[in-house]
């Protein structure tokens, strides 16, 4: 699926089966993160009348082809000292953290309302990894998706309403590739593996 996959900016205009989308939640769901903080949220546009609300906010005219398209958000609750505390306790009952290493972690300073949130790196690496299972998820699913940061965040938060804890982070337009993409260049191995001094 990693070499077969490709950026798909044109879609057959089928529709998504609501079993193939479920997967594809699924697959962020079970995505790893940071404390087990799962600080990704979704919302699914895959109707005409959603897919008006993103136009004005859209730059590249094929997210609006698509027949679903994800909203991927970052809730800020996620990152008050209630709810990572919670999340660290449920590491340590289960044994996956011990009781001093979660000490580390509640001595750090930490928001204790979402009003003081500033979103940290991390939570955008969290993102990053759930969005990049629904990306795979849909090739292995015969469909192709697009992660797209080129549109305006805010006005996408307006006017689908969004709550003011919820930070809209990239678009993910989901459909039946009605293109196939040669290979993308990459750098070779060399250029990424760097020898430590
Ligand atoms: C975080 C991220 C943001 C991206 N944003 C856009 C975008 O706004 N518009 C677009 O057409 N492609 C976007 N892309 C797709 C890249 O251009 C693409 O992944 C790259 O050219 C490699 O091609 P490939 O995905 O087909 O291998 C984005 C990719 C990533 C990972």
């Amino acid at each position: 699926m990693i070499e077969k996959r490709r950026s798909i900016r044109q879609y057959k205009p089928d529709a998504v089966s609501a079993e193939d989308l479920e997967e594809i939640i699924e697959a962020a769901r079970l995505a790893p993160s940071g404390t087990n903080r799962q600080p990704w949220r979704f919302v699914l546009i895959n109707d005409e009348a959603g897919k008006e609300k993103l136009a004005g906010a859209v730059v590249q005219p094929f997210v609006l082809h698509a027949p679903a398209v994800f909203i991927c958000c970052l809730d800020r609750n996620a990152y008050t000292r209630g709810l990572v505390e919670k999340r660290m306790k449920e590491l340590v009952r289960s044994n996956v953290v011990s009781e001093e290493a979660a000490g580390y972690i509640y001595k750090r300073k930490m928001p204790e309302q979402t009003e003081d949130v500033v979103i940290p790196a991390s939570a955008y690496i969290d993102l990053g990894i759930a969005v990049e299972h629904m990306v795979l998820t849909a090739a292995a699913l015969g469909l192709g998706s697009c992660w797209v940061r080129l549109f305006d965040p805010k006005q996408v938060h307006e006017s689908l309403g969004l709550p003011g804890d919820i930070e809209v982070v990239a678009l993910l337009p989901v459909g039946y590739p009605a293109e196939e993409p040669s290979p993308r260049p990459r750098l070779d191995r060399d250029q990424i593996m760097i020898e430590a001094k």
